[in-house]
């Protein structure tokens, strides 16, 4: 069974979240219109909400974070749940033992949700297959295969701006081989319906065969960034590069970079979107990453309606789950 499976119930309601993969519009729209209703908590005089009053969520995070972690961490809080940052160092594999003798130990401390970044691929997954049953997983990130929240929040800022997703032409640029952000957004726009996809990358930076992703390859920006209505931008994933796959960052830049002039052959309103952490000159120029159609910032912002949505969602179902199967 792959991870498809284990995320819904039999009610084909979503119970963990650990990949966008394999849902569906309604899967997709419940969150997305859920994250509309909670944007508001934020303009409130007192941000939260009680929806998870009394439950404890779990921040598990053996690879580092910035803003995954925080973000989770300020959903749920305004989500009313005790929450608990564990920092784990970083371990080259996903040890089975060890890292089975690390999750009991927290289930003994009575959790109700871990939320789960880790190097290997699959790990979210596999702590998903192992946790007790009243405890629902969250992928933040597992290495190069899937980070689903932030496709989430990716999507929602587009929505925002963008919502005829038939007629959306979204540019995904940079390092898309390394990207567990690529991955997940190119699922779930497609999920959504979006009319076009381009990745433009060198070749040594796209996975093999990424058409059957359901994508257009380009390597040449000023053919790919031509009238898209978002242009994506990645970071270079040093981290999870094996081998010199690139000249260098100032080539790169000159290349693939985007600039004001480049980002002038988008259409004249297109957003300009980033995971972050944006290493300025190398994959964005800074009037670009601070100019008008930036809303890297939103995206930050909106993470934290997007997560409290997906939150209140899997831990919602999942206890009714657990109930109709005691
Ligand atoms: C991304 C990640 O960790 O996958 N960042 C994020 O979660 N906002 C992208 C990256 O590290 O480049």
């Amino acid at each position: 069974m792959s991870d498809y499976h284990i995320q819904l119930d039999r009610q084909d309601r979503l119970v963990h979240f650990l990949t966008v993969e394999g849902l569906t519009h309604r899967h997709l729209t419940e969150i997305l219109d859920t994250a509309e209703s909670l944007r508001g908590v934020a303009e409130r005089r007192i941000k939260k909400l009680p929806t998870l009053h009394g439950k404890t969520v779990v921040n598990l995070f053996f690879e580092a974070s910035t803003r995954t972690r925080t973000t989770f961490e300020l959903a749920a809080k305004r989500l009313s749940a005790d929450v608990l940052n564990l920092n784990i160092a970083t371990s080259s594999a996903v040890k089975g033992e060890s890292l089975l003798d690390t999750l009991r130990n927290i289930e003994a401390m009575q959790c109700d949700m871990f939320v789960v970044r880790h190097e290997q691929s699959g790990a979210a997954e596999f702590i998903a297959r192992h946790v007790k049953p009243h405890i629902a997983v969250l992928n933040a990130g597992d290495g190069r295969h899937a980070h689903p929240t932030q496709a989430m929040l990716d999507v929602f800022t587009i929505r925002r701006h963008k919502p005829d997703f038939p007629n959306l032409s979204v540019a995904i640029v940079g390092d898309i081989l390394h990207s567990r952000v690529a991955r997940s957004l190119i699922h779930a726009l497609n999920i959504l319906g979006a009319g076009e996809i381009r990745v433009i990358a060198p070749r040594t930076l796209l996975p093999a065969q990424v058409e059957t992703l359901g994508v257009h390859p380009c390597h040449d920006p000023r053919q790919g960034l031509r009238d898209v209505d978002v242009v994506v931008m990645l970071r270079l994933q040093r981290e999870r590069m094996e081998g010199a796959l690139l000249p260098s960052e100032a080539e790169f830049f000159q290349r693939y970079g985007l600039t004001e002039e480049r980002l002038a052959l988008a259409k004249p309103d297109a957003i300009v979107m980033h995971p972050a952490p944006i290493n300025r000159g190398v994959e964005i120029d800074s009037r670009v990453a601070d100019g008008p159609q930036s809303v890297i910032l939103e995206q930050v912002t909106n993470g934290i309606a997007v997560r409290m949505a997906i939150m209140s969602i899997t831990l919602g179902h999942h206890a009714r789950s657990t109930e109709e199967n005691a």
